[in-house]
């Protein structure tokens, strides 16, 4: 089966690419800049204007769109929303069978502007103009870990202690979603996290020892709906099917035993 991947370069998209191609599909990809590699036939696409689309969606049976551009101003209106609804039409006219969209567990919960897009962004999707699916994936273990970093940059790790998290391996995320492309549209929308739910300060604990590091963690308390939200588990999900490596995991294999001060 050939298999269209948008947002192909991005921290998903580095590791669904090789999965793909493992698991027997043809892959051709985008990027909004001209590309060359063994990993895809690459094609330049961009969805803030629709440049390429209609080139790129041509001869393939399903469309893996991971595209996107976190935020939440006009710019994420543009390509996640506007962006998703030109790659459906395009998609639908060229009789792509499935169009395979990767959102995020809480956009439906949690007031972050950028979520609000990403709703609006399966809501296109779940209009129907290709036959569909919708993966909600938890926070990946990299984008966790670079929000420790970013938080602790002035001294202390600044975060909510109660805030739950269930941050989720992206290769297992890119497996899941290797299988959703065999297993065809089901028009439903799934909820893949990682195997545990952590407390905010028990997963900045577990990344500052796996540093090295003896920064303070400073706690705030989000207030409003947001704090709420996010406190009542808001970015977690219950589903079942869940990835199996864990944080913890994703800590050894990053730092080692090394001290990274
Ligand atoms: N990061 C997380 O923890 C997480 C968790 C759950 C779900 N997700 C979702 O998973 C998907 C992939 O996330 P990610 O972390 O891999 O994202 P990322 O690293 O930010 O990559 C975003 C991709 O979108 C492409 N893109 C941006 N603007 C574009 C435009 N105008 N036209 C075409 N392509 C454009 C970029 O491609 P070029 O720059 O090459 O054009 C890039 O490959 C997103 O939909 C995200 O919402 C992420």
């Amino acid at each position: 089966m050939k298999v269209l991947v948008t947002g192909a370069t991005g921290g998903l998209g580095r590791v669904v690419l090789p999965r793909l191609r493992a698991d027997g599909f043809a892959v051709r990809a985008t990027s909004r800049r001209p590309r060359t590699g063994a990993e895809a036939e690459w094609t330049v696409v961009d969805l803030a204007t629709g440049a390429g689309l209609a080139e790129a969606v041509t001869g393939v049976e399903a469309v893996l769109h991971l595209a996107s551009l976190p935020g939440g101003g006009r710019r994420t209106h543009q390509v996640d929303v506007l962006g998703t609804r030109r790659l459906a039409v395009a998609a639908g006219r060229a009789g792509v069978g499935h169009l395979l969209h990767v959102s995020i567990v809480g956009v439906d919960r949690v007031p972050f502007p950028y979520y609000r897009h990403k709703l609006a962004a399966e809501r296109v999707i779940a209009e129907g103009l290709v036959p569909w699916s919708v993966l909600r994936a938890t926070q990946f273990h990299p984008f966790l870990d670079r929000l420790l970093t970013m938080s602790g940059r002035l001294g202390p790790v600044i975060g909510d202690r109660a805030l739950l998290v269930q941050p989720v391996d992206p290769g297992e995320v890119a497996a899941r979603l290797s299988a959703r492309l065999s297993a065809g549209p089901l028009g439903d929308i799934e909820e893949y996290g990682g195997p545990q739910v952590l407390r905010f300060d028990e997963a900045a604990y577990a990344w500052r020892a796996a540093r090295g590091s003896r920064r303070p963690l400073l706690p705030v308390r989000l207030p409003g709906r947001l704090g709420r939200a996010l406190r009542a588990g808001g970015l977690t999900t219950a589903a079942t099917v869940t990835g199996s490596r864990t944080w913890a995991d994703h800590l050894a294999a990053t730092y080692g035993g090394t001290d990274r001060r």
